[in-house]
């Protein structure tokens, strides 16, 4: 039972007393479904991505990705481009918009989609690309948005770690045609599960909208509001995607503390630097200059002949000592569905297989208290002790063995 209570839960969000509110008075209100808040929500939202970009908030990132596939225009056997090191839902999105996905490796220091790779997978059939802001880190975007622009390729964000994101001053999300949020209870910000578009053109947000609520032409809330009923017309085949007021409510305080939140894993992630720099692991690169890391994760390395344990024995020895860890992914040919569908192997996209394979997350949340950190630290380094010991020559190597590669 005491075990139970000391664990530290991974990707445990920082709930506080506004949401709480917010969320009792929606509650009260008796207005729970798409409404006002909602509406507010994505106000807020387009706004603090600088306002240049149209909102719609649906119920999840994925929902975001899979409508704005559709929203673009892409049609059935198009190809996609994406990262081999995302969640799932990247690549099921595409599935589901009827798209074929094909997969790009990552670079090794960034973790990110390797415009040389995405390059080379370019086809007569390839229609746009979808790069996902790994941990809040940008992409390279220059290099996709020149390559977008050679082969006449749509741009798709999957953002679903980067709302704080900028590369060179820009945020991500407005560098094509669509930027897809997701606020699911790990995240950066939260609204238990919930998403959100940026559509670069207002007729494409709108259709997006339509998509997002069964193909329906009025919102529901519209027809049951104050202004008596109103009929609609089903003008295509939807799907139910809408966010409800009861998640704007939590989206809406949450939102207030973004900047704070940031600040908050910024230091974590400081702290982790310095703290962990001189064990045998990779850590995470530094940010790249003139880019704003959103600070999403903390992804380190375990590479056993080094470490002297392997990345499965360090996910067990943090669980021992009671800290949640996270992997932040096993590469996307590992899985057996796409392997029997597309004939993926892991070997293909070697960087993306060797880190699907040894890294770990590390807690990160805004909420962790000093205490949790250290004891974060102090698991590392146990569990690190307990393996086999290491070989001296890694060991004594001039190269800081806590800088990344
Ligand atoms: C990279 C990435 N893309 C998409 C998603 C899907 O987000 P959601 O859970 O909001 O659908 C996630 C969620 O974990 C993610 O990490």
């Amino acid at each position: 039972m005491n075990e139970q209570r000391d664990f530290l839960v991974f990707g445990s969000p920082k709930i506080e007393q506004p949401e709480i509110d917010e969320v009792l008075e929606v509650m009260r209100s008796g207005w729970l479904g798409t409404g006002p808040r909602v509406a507010q929500f994505e106000r807020d939202f387009a706004q603090y991505k600088s306002g240049v970009y149209h909102p719609v908030a649906v119920n999840s990132c994925t929902a975001a990705l899979h409508v704005s596939m559709i929203a673009a225009g892409l049609q059935p056997g198009d190809e996609v481009i994406t990262t081999a090191l995302t969640f799932c839902a990247t690549v099921n999105a595409i599935i589901h918009a009827g798209l074929t996905p094909v997969l790009a490796d990552v670079d090794a220091r960034t973790m990110n989609i390797d415009p040389v790779d995405v390059a080379r997978k370019i086809t007569s059939r390839t229609r746009a690309i979808l790069p996902v802001h790994f941990a809040g880190r940008p992409c390279d975007m220059d290099a996709l948005r020149e390559l977008a622009a050679k082969h006449n390729l749509k741009i798709i964000e999957d953002c679903a770690h980067a709302i704080e994101t900028t590369y060179h001053g820009q945020p991500a999300g407005t560098f094509g045609d669509f930027g897809c949020f997701s606020f699911y209870v790990t995240k950066n910000i939260i609204t238990g599960e919930g998403g959100m578009i940026l559509a670069r053109e207002e007729d494409l947000a709108a259709r997006c909208k339509v998509l997002a609520l069964h193909g329906m032409s009025k919102d529901a809330w519209k027809r049951f509001g104050d202004e008596g009923y109103k009929h609609y017309q089903v003008v295509e085949c939807g799907f139910k995607y809408n966010m409800m007021d009861l998640q704007a409510a939590i989206g809406l305080q949450q939102l207030r503390r973004v900047e704070s939140y940031w600040n908050r894993r910024r230091d974590l992630w400081a702290e982790y630097a310095e703290a962990l720099g001189t064990l045998p692991l990779v850590l995470p690169a530094p940010a790249e200059e003139r880019t704003r890391h959103g600070y999403h994760l903390y992804t380190i390395l375990v590479d056993e002949a080094v470490a002297g344990i392997s990345r499965d024995g360090f996910l067990k020895g943090m669980t021992q000592r009671n800290i949640g860890v996270g992997v932040h992914y096993q590469s996307i040919p590992e899985h057996p569905y796409y392997q029997r569908t597309f004939g993926w192997r892991p070997e293909d996209y070697p960087q993306a297989m060797r880190i699907g394979r040894q890294t770990v997350s590390l807690p990160l949340s805004a909420k962790l208290s000093v205490e949790e950190v250290q004891s974060v630290i102090g698991a590392v380094r146990d569990t690190l002790g307990s393996g086999i010991p290491q070989p001296k020559a890694r060991h004594t190597s001039k190269t800081p063995m806590g800088i990344a590669v």
